[in-house]
């Protein structure tokens, strides 16, 4: 028998899941837990011939012809080099405690390697101090896809291991410079895009593949390529995290971490061929650089399925790898279907990554959407995407401490939706508020070590390849007003009222 009491309980229990599942707010997240915005300074900065910087591979590739979708660059972006003391503004106004924004390696060594750019220094101690002056943590990215030019030239950058001392000089020269105020340092963005957009299917800079039969780009080869940028990006990050943690960090109490893009992926089918193809999708996107460093090794699929051309770890490199972060940033957006496809078609048009696992990865099954699109055309929304990925990581890799470094949605740049419409974002609101609360669940209900969240992105920005045809900001930016305004969208209030509550 279920008494009186016990009923009204009960009830209550209902009303409250009923009443406050749409509002909830920072107080509901652990002790400490981190909200902030997330940048990258190719995206953001703009100034590229200013102050000595060096040219970078993006600078290269957005000026080549055909590569950005709106022929647009990043030369000035959105301005942010100059324009940094009104955006922390907006960040505080929000009520954010921290930004994580990327250094240009070409601001602080133009040429990749050599003198130090003074004026380099000089330009992030004015933002890392401002940025502090009004309360915001900054959580810095070393690198996020800029390269220096000259490395490419000179040894075609991530593809030769002599990156990894040049990597390391420049990790060293940032901690050394910025690590008494910095506590909180990011690697690298997103190994796995770079490797494979850059690499792969050579739709970001530096732009090499070998797909559809050396059709698309004029140099790379898809099938090797990806994999040795991976490994040598693995291994400058042990060697960056082995520095600080050596030199710096017993005196500068920072923490180091990466962060590593992942979708969710569900099995198409309950085919056992499916739920297998399913886990091998999520080795060759998270398992590729997760694995080296809980494992110290690359997954067994890949491993298998790559064979040779797959780079192997010595011992000593596999040991400096293993356990070599504090935390690990995830940047998780989408949630797509996974099944098996060994075609033999795929083989050989694209003899890739793609064709080595195995898997196709689809947002659709028959022709039917896994969920509503935001603008760009592989962001389905699935907020319960957040807390399955959560919970993998959790089970399979023992719970480790986890910061989302970007999570958000785009909307278009139309030219007929008028600037008072576009700050009406009611979809992005939705987004976050669901995803907050799958990422919430998966803290307290499921018991996920998860402890800082940052919204991809502050303000519109140059989105990569997209041009400015993408706008992920919660503040809407006015590109035909020399970039000068910034306006609140409704998420921005939205934010503001959940951060203060
Ligand atoms: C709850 O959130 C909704 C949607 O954002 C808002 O309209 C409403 O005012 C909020 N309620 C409270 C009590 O904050
Ligand atoms: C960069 O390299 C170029 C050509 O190799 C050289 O002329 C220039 O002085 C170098 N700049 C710096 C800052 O090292
Ligand atoms: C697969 O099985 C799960 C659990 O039994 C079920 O929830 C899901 O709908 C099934 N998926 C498909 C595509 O049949
Ligand atoms: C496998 O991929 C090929 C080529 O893209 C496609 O034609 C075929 O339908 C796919 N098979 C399955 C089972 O998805
Ligand atoms: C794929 O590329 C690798 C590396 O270049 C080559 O050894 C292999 O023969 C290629 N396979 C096919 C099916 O073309």
């Amino acid at each position: 028998m279920v008494g009186r009491k016990k009923i009204g309980l009960i009830f209550a229990f209902v009303v409250i899941q009923i009443c406050c599942a749409h509002n909830i707010s920072r107080q509901n997240f652990p002790k400490g837990f981190v909200f902030g915005t997330a940048s990258s300074a190719y995206q953001y900065e703009g100034a590229v011939n200013v102050d000595g910087r060096g040219s970078t591979i993006w600078d290269k590739f957005a000026h080549s012809f055909g590569k950005v979708i709106d022929f647009s660059n990043a030369d000035v972006a959105v301005d942010q080099y100059h324009l940094y003391p009104g955006d922390i503004q907006l960040m505080k106004d929000m009520g954010m405690d921290a930004y994580r924004f990327s250094i240009s390696w070409a601001r602080i060594f133009p040429n990749g390697t050599g003198e130090i750019n003074q004026a380099g220094i000089v330009h992030y101690n004015n933002l890392i101090n401002a940025l502090l002056v009004n309360g915001i943590e900054p959580y810095v990215t070393i690198y996020h896809w800029d390269l220096p030019q000259s490395l490419e030239d000179r040894y075609t950058g991530w593809l030769d291991p002599q990156i990894i001392k040049d990597y390391a000089i420049y990790a060293e020269t940032c901690f050394k410079e910025f690590g008494d105020r910095v506590k909180s340092w990011i690697t690298f963005n997103e190994p796995h895009t770079f490797a494979i957009q850059g690499y792969d299917v050579g739709l970001q800079a530096p732009g090499r593949c070998s797909i559809l039969l050396h059709g698309f780009c004029r140099a790379g080869n898809s099938a090797t390529e990806p994999y040795i940028v991976g490994h040598n990006v693995l291994l400058s990050h042990a060697a960056a995290v082995g520095i600080y943690k050596k030199k710096y960090q017993p005196t500068q109490g920072g923490s180091i971490g990466i962060s590593l893009d992942s979708f969710w992926y569900e099995p198409k089918t309950n085919h056992s061929d499916d739920i297998e193809a399913t886990k091998r999708a999520l080795d060759f996107n998270l398992g590729w650089f997760m694995e080296p460093l809980i494992l110290g090794d690359y997954p067994n699929s890949m491993k298998t399925r790559v064979g040779s051309r797959l780079p192997r770890f010595s011992q000593a490199e596999s040991s400096k790898l293993k356990g070599s972060f504090d935390f690990i940033g995830i940047n998780h957006y989408t949630t797509w279907y996974a099944n098996a496809n060994n075609t033999n078609l795929i083989g050989v048009l694209l003899n890739d990554s793609l064709a080595d696992s195995g898997t196709s990865t689809l947002p659709f099954i028959d022709g039917k959407p896994i969920a509503d699109r935001a603008n760009s055309i592989w962001l389905y929304i699935v907020p319960q995407g957040i807390r399955s990925l959560m919970n993998y990581i959790r089970e399979k890799y023992g719970n480790p401490l986890v910061i989302i470094t970007e999570n958000g949605m785009d909307d278009g740049n139309s030219p007929f939706v008028s600037i008072k419409d576009a700050l009406k974002d009611t979809e992005r609101i939705k987004y976050h508020n669901d995803y907050l609360t799958n990422l919430l669940a998966a803290i307290v209900e499921d018991g996920c070590n998860v402890k800082g969240y940052f919204v991809w992105s502050l303000l519109d920005n140059w989105e990569w390849a997209a041009g400015f045809s993408s706008r992920f900001g919660l503040y809407y930016v006015d590109y035909n007003d020399k970039l000068k305004k910034r306006y609140a969208k409704d998420s921005v209030k939205w934010f503001k009222i959940f951060l203060s509550h």
